[in-house]
């Protein structure tokens, strides 16, 4: 520290020095050439920084903590806010299916998404967290169901096969996504032509008694800014849930 300081006092004398030697006009040289440096900077910094904040904020957006493994019994308790039977009639799906659940938790949708998919369908089961993967693996076992493949992702990659979905299905688990433009740009190239993405989550605009804290909740409209700049259209929103939005995608061509 010493050193450091000792040393500038030593520059910002041989500057005065040097500026007494070239007289008034090397002042006037050296001071416009100062001037014209910081304005340059100074339209630098003014034209950057917003490009630079606004691409930092959409792809670093503030996410929730996963969801605990050790409190996976709640996502077994039956939820009559969250009808299933209704969610899989509105997404019509029907036998012969190929379906991705990411962050499939319990497995809560996966097991009626296979019953409805039946032997000629296969739904996909993937999570991060090997806790719910193993959960997961367990029920399938008992339940001894083989149209189900339990899948070991990760946070940019849900590790699937590219172009083999008609649907991929994402239920309250949008807001926990860590890197939700990679994980977007590879739920694309896993579905199909023509394939749909199933995007359920907590509205911050309705309240609920249980549920991610509000400020962890990402707005409808982030999310259908989120995947439409990945390729998607909207094509149906869904209002039956009491504290969730309901948007279904079609991957463009
Ligand atoms: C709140 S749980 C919902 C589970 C299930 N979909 C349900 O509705 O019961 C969210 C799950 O998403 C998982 N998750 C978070 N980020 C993920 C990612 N990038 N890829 C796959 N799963 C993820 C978490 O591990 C957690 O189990």
């Amino acid at each position: 520290m010493f050193g450091l300081k000792r040393s500038s006092l030593r520059d910002n004398h041989q500057i005065d020095s040097k500026c007494d030697r070239g007289g008034a006009t090397g002042l006037k040289v050296e001071s416009m050439t100062k001037c014209l440096c910081q304005y340059a900077l100074l339209i630098l910094i003014t034209t950057f920084l917003p490009l630079f904040c606004t691409s930092l904020s959409a792809f670093e957006r503030r996410h929730a903590p996963l969801f605990p493994p050790d409190k996976i019994f709640l996502l077994e308790e039956p939820r009559d806010w969250q009808d299933t039977e209704e969610i899989m009639d509105r997404l019509r799906i029907s036998p012969g299916d190929m379906i991705a659940d990411i962050g499939a938790g319990s497995g809560y949708f996966t097991i009626p998404l296979a019953s409805r998919v039946g032997d000629k369908g296969m739904v996909f089961a993937e999570e991060i967290q090997i806790e719910m993967v193993n959960y997961i693996s367990k029920k399938v076992e008992k339940l001894g169901l083989n149209n189900i493949r339990v899948v070991f992702g990760n946070a940019e990659d849900p590790s699937l096969l590219d172009d083999f979905f008609n649907l991929v299905f994402l239920a309250n688990t949008y807001h926990e996504l860590e890197k939700p433009f990679i994980m977007l740009e590879n739920i694309r190239k896993d579905l199909k032509y023509n394939g749909r993405l199933a995007i359920i989550d907590w509205d911050p605009e309705k309240k609920s008694p249980f549920g991610p804290p509000m400020d962890m909740r990402v707005s409808k409209s982030a999310v259908i800014k989120d995947v439409e700049r990945i390729g998607f259209d909207l094509i149906e929103r869904h209002r039956f849930m009491p504290y969730h939005y309901f948007l279904v995608f079609r991957k463009k061509p």
